[in-house]
């Protein structure tokens, strides 16, 4: 008997008479060969972001077809739709401005469209989060796939790969330390295959943290995107999606905030991406849970940072993959989770560790008494100067820059930067703190990776590879440096980033977790109270929506009425 809450039945166009819009709903489907038959089964939606503008997602239509697969042979019906998808080079000011589109368009196309569960296909930094916030924002039934990491290269006898690679070859052709040619025949082998990037950037960051979660297959992130292993992931992804659907397994169901811990915990000791932690605070926020970065801090400060990938260590994703990935992380580190938790599959963590059995030698996942940085890869600051919070990434830092008192060079925005950090009379050390402002959520807008400020030229021919750098913006988790990102309030919004004059000190202390700009709270004030703040009111479309309604770092950048309704 058919069942008049599911599949076809499911969010009808409103024309006043249910009964005319499932006849007519299933008159148009039948266009494309469908009989009654398989359209009483339940439906399995399966988004589509394959683009010849995201290479990260190139292998997507492979992913569909095995995800069909898996649906078919479960009982259900695949329908796959297109949603925007977003890549980081291909996306103007910044992939950041528009990863809320990408939650809204989400969201509202699987609001819309009739499915009783849904596979998200992501990968690409920002795709996956935007996808969680806009899938959880919905409530139903959903599982997340995600592309897999690419392949790597090589130059020369040296292994190579997106895209700390990118940046370390950039520097080395900036300091004349190698030559056109090579700039360009390296060009060639650093995104050898599809896929997301192979180092611990923000992609592989999202993808093992959103299996921490639970909301992906155990040992779904890994697998290279071109990987058989990839498919098999993927044909099994689309048989949890038909049981999810036949339980009705929402993401309020199972997901606590202990889930969101220990995605926090993971994002720590895997030495993750800085972007993890706003897009796992914005993903957390759509079901209601506030995550605080200082509560961060405290919750991952003793954590190891167990995994030997790059930027801060120098393994690849293919490597994490052959050496057992997340279960073998998650066995590692089960003295720091909450074992208790569930998964979309309807395991407890504690159930997947206990049967996670690991006997060969590796070397990409230590011990944890053995750790590639001791604890806290990430720490959170506070201070005068980022008085609702900033963070760094210390695992990637340089170890004698992590206390640090220096006169600050300040560089108003990007096209000030552009115009002055190479010119030779730039006045800077390598003590020097460089300072970029502007370039916050509202500033740029669009919060871009623009943190990891250049190493003035000048500087990097005489050999300087490291310098204290701070914004209000953010930094690809491929990159490395002692980067202080994220301030909050941003200099956009009269924080107070938005005074510091060029002559000014700062001291940073990252063992106190702190920032601050060395002025009196007085003259600080007086300042801010005397500097006007430049607010362009003509805006229109999606630019004007972004700048009323982003939230700052600290909440996620997402939308402010994005978040649920209380
Ligand atoms: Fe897509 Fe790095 S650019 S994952």
């Amino acid at each position: 008997m058919t069942d008049k809450k599911r599949g076809m039945y499911k969010n009808l166009t409103s024309y006043g008479d249910e009964g005319f819009s499932i006849f007519l709903r299933k008159a148009f489907i039948k266009g494309l060969g469908y009989t009654d038959e398989m359209l009483d089964r339940p439906i399995v939606g399966i988004t589509n972001t394959y683009s010849d503008y995201n290479p990260c997602h190139g292998n997507v239509p492979d992913l569909i077809k095995s995800v069909k697969s898996g649906i078919l042979s479960s009982g259900a019906i695949p329908l796959e739709f297109p949603t925007i998808t977003v890549h980081e080079s291909f996306a103007h000011p910044t992939s950041m401005y528009l990863r809320n589109l990408m939650s809204i368009d989400t969201e509202e196309m699987l609001r819309a469209q009739p499915m009783d569960a849904c596979v998200l296909i992501g990968g690409c930094d920002k795709t996956v989060p935007a996808q969680l916030m806009g899938a959880f924002s919905t409530d139903i039934p959903v599982i997340q796939l995600v592309t897999g990491p690419m392949l790597t290269g090589s130059h020369r006898g040296e292994r190579v790969g997106a895209c700390t690679d990118c940046r370390r070859y950039w520097a080395k052709f900036r300091a004349e330390e190698i030559d056109e040619d090579e700039i360009n025949e390296v060009n060639n082998q650093l995104v050898p295959t599809v896929g997301t990037c192979g180092v611990m950037g923000t992609a592989s960051t999202m993808a093992l943290i959103t299996e921490a979660l639970g909301i992906m297959l155990p040992n779904g992130a890994c697998a290279p995107a071109v990987s058989a292993e990839r498919k098999r992931i993927a044909e099994e992804t689309g048989r949890v999606a038909v049981e999810i659907a036949s339980k009705d397994l929402r993401p309020s169901k199972f997901l606590t905030i202990k889930n969101f811990q220990n995605a926090l915990t993971v994002l720590s000791a895997i030495g993750g991406s800085t972007n993890g932690i706003v897009h796992l605070t914005a993903i957390a926020g759509r079901l209601g849970f506030d995550l605080n970065l200082n509560d961060f801090d405290e919750m991952t400060k003793n954590t190891p940072m167990i995994v030997d990938l790059k930027p801060s260590g120098s393994g690849y994703m293919e490597d994490l993959f052959k050496s057992g990935g997340l279960p073998r992380i998650l066995v590692e580190l089960k003295d720091y989770l909450h074992l208790d938790t569930l998964s979309v599959t309807g395991q407890t963590l504690k159930q997947l560790i206990d049967k996670t059995n690991f006997t060969w030698p590796q070397e990409i996942i230590r011990k944890k008494d053995n750790p590639i940085f001791e604890k806290g890869s990430i720490a959170v600051l506070n201070g005068n100067l980022a008085p609702g919070s900033a963070i760094i990434k210390q695992s990637a830092a340089s170890k004698e820059l992590l206390y640090h008192e220096g006169k600050v060079e300040v560089f108003e925005n990007l096209e000030d930067l552009a115009s002055r950090i190479d010119s030779d009379d730039l006045d800077v050390t390598k003590d020097s703190i460089l300072l970029l402002r502007n370039i916050g959520p509202i500033g740029a807008p669009g919060m871009p990776e623009a943190g990891l400020i250049p190493i003035p030229k000048k500087l990097a021919k005489q050999g300087v590879k490291d310098m204290v750098r701070i914004s209000d913006g953010r930094m690809s988790g491929t990159a490395s440096g002692t980067i202080v990102l994220h301030v909050c309030p941003e200099s956009a919004v009269g924080g107070p980033l938005n005074v510091v004059e060029s002559g000014d000190f700062i001291k940073l202390d990252v063992n106190n977790r702190s920032l601050e700009l060395m002025l009196s709270d007085k003259e600080i004030k007086l300042r801010m109270d005397n500097k006007k703040l430049n607010i362009n009111s003509k805006r229109r479309g999606y630019n004007k929506l972004f700048h009323e309604t982003v939230l700052q770092a600290d909440k996620g950048v997402d939308f402010d009425f994005l978040r649920p309704v209380e």
